[in-house]
């Protein structure tokens, strides 16, 4: 009934709307809608009433409510309704949350999305910082037709999808990708993906695509040692505030559209989209993980979008996990 009211509102704006009309298009009492005025008010959108002339939406806050991200998406497996949505004001990490839903047999193309995480993590067993209402914390979830070897380029699909989105709203700012999902931008990170698998030998039974992304953090919203290494969209942005719910939609309408590519085209229709974003190759780097550690010129992507790494002395290694470090 709230979304009901919300699109009445949308469609009258700017003229209000009067409780009368309301009540009678929906069906329902004037207290009836009163109510859900209130609870919508409580929700965070700015709407104003006056006994005269009615009610008048002013302002959608810019939180990430299923039916307004929904409204945005014209997606045919991510999200292909708003039903695939479930969002959260706070919860530990919407990995965990969407990989438990995967569990019980959630749909390819659900996605979870929260406005504050407890314990968001990041790769390598890492914290992701999570203030609330600042960031993009969202997951979603692929059952790929795919043998889990084949999973990889996944996770560079997914960072394609997150430049792509961000540009799609602030075409100005140019995200580059650290092999293999690191956006930066100047430098500094800006958003973080965390692809996580459940499979056999030879079968996937899903994969969750958890990304976050720094939106509207001032440099005081981040913990004191990400201060040098991370940034936001606001602080790119000459300090504007940045809609969240444009940039997630954005992230999900192209992440849709890109894994539509892979599923029909395949890895190599991925790489070269991943390739347009890249600022590793050819740079000197090291490739570093659990027990290893390598030094050398990031030369090329395998066909499996591993990272092919050269050393002075000519030895030649791939990669398909670890964390690059740029010299
Ligand atoms: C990284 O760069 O280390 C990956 C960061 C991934 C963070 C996102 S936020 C949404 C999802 N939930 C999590 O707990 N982590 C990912």
């Amino acid at each position: 009934m709230r979304e009901e009211i919300i699109s009445l509102l949308k469609k009258s704006s700017p003229d209000p709307l009067s409780g009368e009309v309301i009540a009678r298009q929906l069906g329902i009492s004037r207290t009836a809608v009163w109510k859900n005025i209130h609870a919508l008010q409580e929700k965070g959108y700015n709407i104003t009433g006056s006994p005269r002339r009615g009610y008048l939406l002013q302002k959608i806050p810019d939180l990430l409510y299923p039916g307004e991200l929904g409204e945005k998406l014209h997606t045919k497996i991510i999200a292909p309704n708003p039903s695939f949505i479930h969002h959260y004001h706070r919860v530990g990490s919407t990995n965990n949350v969407l990989k438990e839903m995967a569990e019980e047999g959630a749909a390819e193309g659900t996605v979870v999305v929260a406005e504050l995480q407890e314990t968001g993590r990041g790769r390598m067993g890492r914290h992701w910082s999570s203030p609330q209402g600042k960031g993009i914390y969202l997951s979603l979830l692929l059952r790929p037709p795919v043998s889990p070897q084949h999973t990889s380029p996944l996770t560079l699909l997914a960072a394609a999808a997150a430049c792509r989105g961000i540009s799609s709203v602030l075409p100005r700012l140019l995200p580059g990708i650290k092999w293999p999902n690191d956006l930066l931008i100047g430098g500094r990170k800006v958003c973080g993906i965390l692809c996580e698998i459940k499979a056999e030998i030879d079968l996937v039974h899903y994969l969750v695509a958890g990304i976050g992304i720094n939106v509207n953090m001032a440099m005081e919203d981040f913990p004191s040692e990400l201060r040098q290494s991370a940034t936001s969209l606001l602080l790119e942005n000459e300090g504007v505030v940045v809609s969240r719910l444009a940039v997630a939609a954005g992230v999900l309408q192209h992440f849709d559209e890109l894994y539509a590519i892979y599923l029909e085209k395949g890895t190599a229709s991925v790489l070269s989209r991943w390739r347009e974003y890249d600022i590793t190759l050819g740079r000197s780097i090291k490739v570093q993980g659990p027990g290893f550690s390598f030094t050398g010129t990031a030369s090329e992507l395998d066909d499996n979008g591993a990272i092919v790494v050269e050393s002075e002395t000519g030895e030649r290694k791939s990669f398909t996990t670890g964390e690059v470090i740029m010299n």
